[in-house]
């Protein structure tokens, strides 16, 4: 990374072979924050690209560094919930049980904007998206920095999120100056996206937080309109996203597609019992994924990261039921399966 000191003083950021430093200094975070810089932070969910959201040509940033169309709108991070006031019109009280119940935490709820933070950061939208982040340290940035931080997942557009600081390390290390190490995502799926709508809680993104605790917690009809067509403002919703290298099948039948692929190297993530003919085929390299939904979540991110250094040319997942964490996982996992099938 190499700083240029123009006349007026600031720091520009140029991409260069150096390498972002890796460190817990949150000090060090913030002065760069506060000088128009873009800096990596750790949440509970996925890492984040960070910039001052009040700062327009810093948010410009991380379009730029994340390669990301400039009409898909960031999330602001705060750390307090009576700073929402400050960016938004109103909180309407149906939404209030919400967030006493999940703040801090993996839920995400747009809110009316009011002309406070600029139109860059949501890409001109009525709506603001807004968490309040459930990272120490990251909770400790936003109050030492003292503004919100619109913050993406840290990764090139399109490919998977990173759960640790190395994820982020190779994949963007070489065009941003700080990494801000808070150790591995704790959840490692999104946040969960939500808006009301005629008093429905409408779930925009499946996320960390499952709709059966939204139901729980929601005094009314909760409804997932997470593949609607006219949300072109929202790719996080598009079908390709969250995406490995190598080819992702989503499958709802292992055997079966062990066998159409077998001349091929590939992994196998699974959490049922393979056949026996499968234990021994010769290509292939299977993970039998252990533990409840919130382990797998944890882990998913991370195991496709690693396989997709391996250079195989297939990745089968095994589809999950359809309830709890299992629904976010499939989610994930069928947008980043959606590429185009090329061997
Ligand atoms: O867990 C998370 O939410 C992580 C961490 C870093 O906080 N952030 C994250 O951000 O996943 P990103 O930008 O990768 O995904 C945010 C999604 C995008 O699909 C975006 O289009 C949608 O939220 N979004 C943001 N603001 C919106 C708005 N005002 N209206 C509709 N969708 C919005
Ligand atoms: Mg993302």
């Amino acid at each position: 990374m190499k700083f240029l000191l123009p006349t007026n003083g600031l720091l520009l950021q140029k991409c260069s072979d150096i390498m972002a430093e890796i460190s817990v200094d949150i000090e060090r975070a913030a002065q760069l924050l506060l000088a128009g810089q873009v800096v990596a932070i750790p949440t509970e969910t996925v890492y984040g690209l960070a910039a001052n959201a009040l700062d327009p040509e810093a948010v410009r940033k991380i379009f730029e560094v994340k390669d990301r169309p400039i009409h898909n709108p960031l999330i602001i991070h705060i750390s307090r919930r009576e700073d929402l006031h400050k960016y938004v019109t109103q909180v309407p009280p149906l939404l209030e049980p919400l967030l006493s119940a999940f703040w801090p935490g993996p839920l995400t709820v747009l809110l009316d904007k009011n002309n406070v933070i600029g139109d860059e950061v949501n890409a001109s939208l009525k709506q603001i998206a807004v968490r309040i982040p459930n990272h120490p340290l990251l909770l400790q940035l936003l109050d030492t920095v003292g503004k919100p931080l619109a913050a993406p997942s840290a990764n090139p557009f399109g490919y998977l999120s990173p759960t640790r600081a190395s994820h982020v390390e190779q994949q963007l290390g070489h065009k941003i100056p700080y990494i801000l190490d808070g150790g591995p995502c704790s959840l490692g799926l999104e946040s969960t996206i939500v808006g009301l709508s005629d008093n429905r809680l409408i779930v925009y993104r499946l996320g960390a937080i499952t709709v059966e605790e939204l139901a729980a917690t929601y005094d009314g009809i909760v409804e997932i309109r997470n593949k609607d067509a006219h949300q072109p403002n929202a790719p996080g919703m598009l079908p390709y996203h969250y995406a490995p290298r190598t080819q992702l099948v989503l499958s709802t039948n292992v055997s079966a597609d062990i066998d159409t692929h077998k001349d091929i190297n590939m992994a196998v993530i699974h959490y049922t019992a393979l056949h026996d003919r499968h234990l021994t085929h010769p290509q292939s390299k299977q993970l039998k994924m252990k533990g409840g939904y919130k382990k797998i979540a944890q882990s998913i991110y991370e195991i496709l990261h690693e396989l997709d250094q391996q250079g195989l040319d297939l990745i089968i997942v095994e589809r999950f039921p359809d309830e709890n964490l299992g629904r976010t996982l499939n989610d994930r996992l069928s947008r980043g399966a959606e590429r185009r099938f090329h061997m």
